[in-house]
C-alpha cells in the first residue's frame, strides 16, 4: 500500500455509515437537520480516549472539545467559544470536564520535561501542581503524585470552567448546567467520578474543597 494511500479509512468509514444505516436508515437524514446533545465533554486529545465511545454516545448526542491535558483556560478562545456556543445555543444540560490516568501533558508539568511549544500550555497544569504542592508532595511514591495531579487536574479545571462569564451567566438566568469532573482508567477502561458537581455558583468552593479533600 502506498504511504499516501488511506482509502482503508473511506472502506471502514462506509462500513460504519452502513452499520448505522442499517439499524435506523434515516439516522444520518435526522441528523443533518439539527442537533440537540445534552452533554459538553471537555477531555484530552489522547487517542487512547475516544469521548462518544467510553459513555456509549452517538453522534449528535455529544459536543466535544479535546485539548492536550483536558485544560480550561480563560483565554483560550478556541475552549470559550466551544463552551458558549454549547450552553447558549445548544443548551446542553451538563459540562463534564473528563481527564485520564497516565495524561502525558500532567506528566511533562510533573516533571518539568521540556517538549516545546507545548511547555507553555502545559505551565496550566504546573500550576495546579504548584497549587497543590504540600498535598502533591506528601506521597512517597512518584506514581501516586502522579495520578493525584491527573485527578486534581480535573477538579481544578472544573473550577475553571464554573468561573467563566459563560456559565455564571447561564445559571444567573435560571438555565440548569450542571458540571462535573471524571477520570477515565487507560488500564481498565473505566470512569471514576471526582464527585466536583457544581449546579449553583454557591456551591462550588465547598464542591471543589470536598473532592480535593476526598483524594486524601
Ligand atoms: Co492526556
Amino acid at each position: 500500500m502506498h504511504m499516501r494511500d488511506l482509502s482503508y479509512l473511506f472502506q471502514n468509514n462506509r462500513t460504519w455509515a452502513g452499520r448505522i444505516r442499517q439499524q435506523d436508515p434515516d439516522f444520518f437524514r435526522k441528523l443533518s437537520r439539527q442537533q440537540s446533545p445534552g452533554y459538553l465533554w471537555i477531555g484530552c486529545s489522547d487517542s487512547r480516549v475516544p469521548a462518544n465511545e467510553i459513555v456509549g454516545l452517538l453522534p449528535g448526542e455529544l459536543f466535544v472539545h479535546r485539548n492536550v491535558a483536558n485544560l480550561v483556560v480563560h483565554t483560550d478562545l478556541n475552549c470559550l467559544s466551544v463552551m458558549q456556543f454549547a450552553v447558549d445555543v445548544l443548551n446542553v444540560r451538563h459540562i463534564i470536564v473528563c481527564g485520564h490516568y497516565g495524561c502525558s501533558g500532567v506528566k511533562a508539568a510533573l516533571e518539568g520535561e521540556r517538549l516545546g511549544i507545548c511547555d507553555y500550555w502545559l505551565r496550566h497544569v504546573q500550576d495546579v501542581r504548584v497549587k497543590h504542592h504540600a498535598k502533591l508532595f506528601g506521597l512517597k511514591k512518584e506514581s501516586d503524585r502522579y495520578d493525584r495531579l491527573c485527578e486534581l487536574n480535573v477538579i481544578e479545571q472544573v473550577v475553571n470552567v464554573c468561573q467563566t462569564m459563560i456559565v455564571r451567566d447561564a445559571w444567573r438566568r435560571g438555565q440548569e448546567v450542571v458540571v462535573h469532573g471524571w477520570i477515565y482508567g487507560l488500564d481498565d477502561g473505566l470512569l471514576r467520578d471526582l464527585k466536583v458537581t457544581v449546579a449553583d455558583p454557591n456551591d462550588m468552593a465547598k464542591a471543589c474543597e470536598a473532592a480535593v479533600g476526598a483524594l486524601g
